[in-house]
């Protein structure tokens, strides 16, 4: 029996962060074995907001060393850079024009990203959720592994699938499911812990980047925001406390109540030092990985090359077979 197809991806936006790596990536590696997976740098969501070019370069070859550095297999899995599949815009608009504006102002990360933005607002960011979609539907993947944030886009994406199937009358495109790892599905801002620790968003302090060295993720992790009580207990109004808890359960095999009880007549402190001690010796290795990997680009280039061609064959199948559903004009 063919294996199901996995698809999943990241904005080359900084470093990766603790929370991608706990959240998407470290699934990804998981279920390479067991799915026929494409994972991707998506470049082009990540100029939904302006990028320094060079700036942008460096981070896409970034992301992917750290892709490999994590344990993503190129022999495994076909890795891509998502500009290179052009096949990724061209679904785009003809999923666009079957979306409703409706639908797109109710994404959550809309509303936050544009609060940001300003008086100008780039409609890229609005339209982000059917470029997407596309990146999904076009390798029929039967599995979106995910951190919890992105569960509303993967809905949106069925969504519109489920519309042009019904409206054309064709199983034209597979539905979707999200797979959110049970462990670390949402990793906090370490300052401000009631909300999800972005690479963009969270800025220095409150991020741990998969290129901090030992001694910024320590410091990092003791300058954390906790609270004015003291003993260690696993609360949603401590939600500081409960990001440390939950950061050593998903590196760890421990339970929230085996973490709790070690931390038994221990302060704040004690529950901060083995928090970082946990993430120093999870990232380091990655850390070393990647910077050798980045040592040679052209092999790392030449893997995108090839994971480049394998996508686009795959997505041109799915495009015609769109292109001739609508009745566009086959060339
Ligand atoms: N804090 C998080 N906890 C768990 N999972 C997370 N993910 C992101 N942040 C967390 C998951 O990582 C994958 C890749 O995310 P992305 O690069 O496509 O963009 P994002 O979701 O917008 O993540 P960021 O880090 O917040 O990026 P910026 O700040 O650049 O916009 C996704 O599966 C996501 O769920």
């Amino acid at each position: 029996m063919a294996k199901q197809i996995i698809l999943s991806a990241a904005k080359p936006t900084n470093s990766l962060t603790l929370g991608n790596y706990i959240g998407a990536i470290r699934n990804w590696v998981k279920l390479q074995d067991e799915y026929n997976c494409y994972f991707s740098a998506v470049d082009l969501h990540a100029i939904t907001v302006r990028q320094d070019p060079k700036q942008l370069q460096e981070d896409t070859l970034f992301l992917l060393a750290s892709y490999i550095a994590c344990g993503i297999d190129p022999k495994k899995s076909t890795l891509f850079v998502q500009s290179h599949i052009p096949q990724h815009s061209e679904l785009g608009w003809v999923l666009g024009c079957n979306t409703y504006m409706g639908e797109l102002s109710r994404m959550t990360q809309f509303k936050n990203k544009s609060e940001k933005a300003g008086k100008n607002i780039p409609a890229g960011l609005f339209n982000y959720p059917w470029l997407m979609a596309a990146d999904i539907l076009l390798y029929d993947a039967d599995v979106v592994p995910v951190g919890e944030d992105q569960k509303q886009h993967i809905e949106l994406c069925r969504d519109i699938a489920v519309r042009m199937n019904h409206h054309y009358n064709t199983e034209l495109f597979k539905l979707p499911k999200p797979y959110i790892g049970k462990v670390g599905a949402r990793v906090m801002d370490l300052q401000e812990p009631t909300r999800k620790m972005g690479k963009s968003d969270s800025g220095e302090k409150g991020a741990i980047f998969l290129r901090d060295t030992d001694k910024q993720i320590a410091k990092k992790i003791k300058g954390a925001t906790t609270d004015s009580d003291t003993v260690v207990t696993y609360e949603d109004d401590k939600p500081g406390v409960k990001n440390l808890i939950d950061i050593q359960r998903a590196l760890t095999d421990k339970s929230i109540d085996d973490i709790v009880a070690s931390y038994e007549g221990k302060m704040y402190g004690h529950l901060k030092v083995e928090t970082a001690e946990i993430v120093v010796e999870a990232l380091r290795p990655i850390r070393e990985k990647t910077s050798e990997l980045l040592d040679d680009k052209g092999e790392l280039m030449s893997i995108l090359r090839d994971g480049a061609q394998k996508a686009r064959e795959k997505a041109q199948i799915k495009l015609d077979q769109v292109y001739s559903t609508l009745g566009l004009l086959s060339k």
